[in-house]
């Protein structure tokens, strides 16, 4: 069986992958406004700090069990279980993270649709079709539903393709092109006049701020978020990868990526911001703090992008792109978690589940369109205020409680055979056992 299963065929490959999986819209647009409003370089920091002892642990412990399973979410967790109670609540949370991930891929998708339908909004704007580049950026149903099936499309393409010759491949190719394109986005809006403000806002601490509890929940939210915690996505990518490789410094690898590209990100969105407001476009709300969320990507950049004159429809088609790749390297993730589990334990090809599911994901996603005031925030809070926290936790009692920790280490000594006498093995074991669930219950609490 585990000869048969399709594999990352190079480390490269599977690290594009995961940062694919992370790096998203919650990197490019979530982390740089969040930072503004929390504080500045406080947030960064405190973001920092969550990272490496909260979220990298738990990525671990995510990674180390797909690994060792070889399979898909629900047989993994069933794999170290040791009695019946384990083993059903294996299944439970695996359940659980497949509906989150499927959950999440539905308004993820909604939000993917409108990268694209910006994208191609830039080009009909290139060439002058102005009645398709107003229909396109404005918010309707039609549009939103189009888009977000064309999305859906996209990502399961790629996934139908399968690991290596899909996801890996794809990832390959547009992960070095995301980063291109941010440095290039970089150099070009420092340029700008007023981008240097956004630097300072960016930049300067309020450390005053950096102890207060809502910065650090929403700190921790957008940590487990980024990394695409919790759902199983990085347990069902973990499961791809070689024997030989070794985990903590892949995991570690993927982390500093993740992290890399949110603070490149507020290096971009920052400075766009406050270059929006010296040419004349509103960035703080009435309540005084910096525009966020969509009205951030869709009533701030584009009237920055229009003042640009004629650089300004390639400047948006080159942002818009980003966004979108950014997007799509993290839906295809998201979809593999049924996908995988549907081809292992229900036998379809791996093409007619893609295709299914995306479809079953999709009408869900319809819905929520049709239903926008009412269901896309809801179903955002559910799935990342609530759910991934809460799985986190879950998955931390099965790596350091349900698993033995000889069972642990002598899966994680794959790739690693110097692992038991190297800082890592002194630290993180307590880490998920103690430390990762106590930060979840407490901020929890808070
Ligand atoms: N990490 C992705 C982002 O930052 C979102 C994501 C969440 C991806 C959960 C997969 C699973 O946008």
């Amino acid at each position: 069986m585990a000869s048969s299963r399709d594999q990352f065929s190079s480390r490269f490959g599977f690290v594009m992958a995961a940062a694919g999986s992370a790096v998203g819209l919650g990197n490019i647009w979530g982390f740089p406004t969040q930072a503004a409003s929390n504080g500045g370089a406080a947030f960064v920091l405190v973001y920092l700090v969550l990272a490496f002892i909260l979220a990298y642990p738990i990525l671990m412990a995510e990674l180390v069990i797909g690994r060792h399973g070889q399979a898909n979410n629900v047989a993994s967790l069933r794999k170290i279980a040791t009695g019946p109670f384990s083993a059903n609540s294996g299944t439970f949370t695996a359940y659980y993270g497949l509906i989150t991930a499927s959950l999440i891929l539905s308004f993820y998708a909604i939000v993917g649709g409108w990268m694209a339908s910006y994208l191609l909004a830039s080009i009909t704007d290139l060439i002058g079709a102005d009645g398709a580049t107003q229909w396109m950026t404005e918010f309707g149903e039609t549009r939103n539903l189009l888009f977000t099936v064309l999305f859906m499309g996209l990502t399961a393409t790629i996934v139908s393709r399968g690991v290596a010759d899909g996801i890996e491949k794809w990832s390959n190719r547009l992960m070095p092109m995301l980063l291109g394109l941010l440095v290039l986005m970089i150099i070009y809006v420092l340029t700008l006049p007023g981008a240097d403000a956004g630097l300072r806002a960016f930049l300067i601490p309020d450390f005053s701020r950096a102890l207060e509890p809502e910065l650090i929940v929403s700190a921790m939210g957008q940590a487990f978020f980024s990394l695409s915690l919790g759902v199983g996505t990085m347990m069902i990518y973990g499961s791809y990868i070689s024997e030989q490789e070794n985990l903590p410094v892949t995991g570690g690898i993927v982390t500093c990526v993740d992290i890399s590209i949110a603070v490149l990100a507020g290096f971009l969105i920052m400075p766009a911001m406050y270059a929006a407001q010296h040419n004349g476009v509103q960035i703080f709300d009435d309540g005084g703090a910096l525009i966020a969320g969509d009205t951030l990507i869709f009533n701030v950049l584009p009237p920055l992008f229009e003042s640009l004159g004629p650089a300004g429809p390639i400047v948006a088609l080159v942002f818009f792109l980003l966004m979108t790749i950014a997007a799509l390297t993290s839906s295809i993730s998201m979809l593999e978690v049924p996908v995988a589990f549907a081809v292992e334990r229900h036998n379809l090809k791996r093409g007619r589940a893609a295709t299914l599911i995306a479809g079953v994901i999709g009408l869900v996603s319809a819905v929520i369109v049709f239903n926008f005031g009412e269901l896309f925030g809801r179903v955002v809070a559910f799935t990342t205020e609530f759910s991934q926290p809460l799985l986190g936790l879950f998955l931390c009692l099965f790596a350091g409680w349900v698993w033995h920790r000889d069972g642990v280490l002598q899966a994680m000594k794959k790739g690693a055979p110097n692992l038991e006498h190297g800082l890592f093995w002194k630290i993180w074991p307590a880490y998920v056992k103690f430390l990762c669930p106590l930060f979840i219950l407490l901020i929890f609490l808070a």
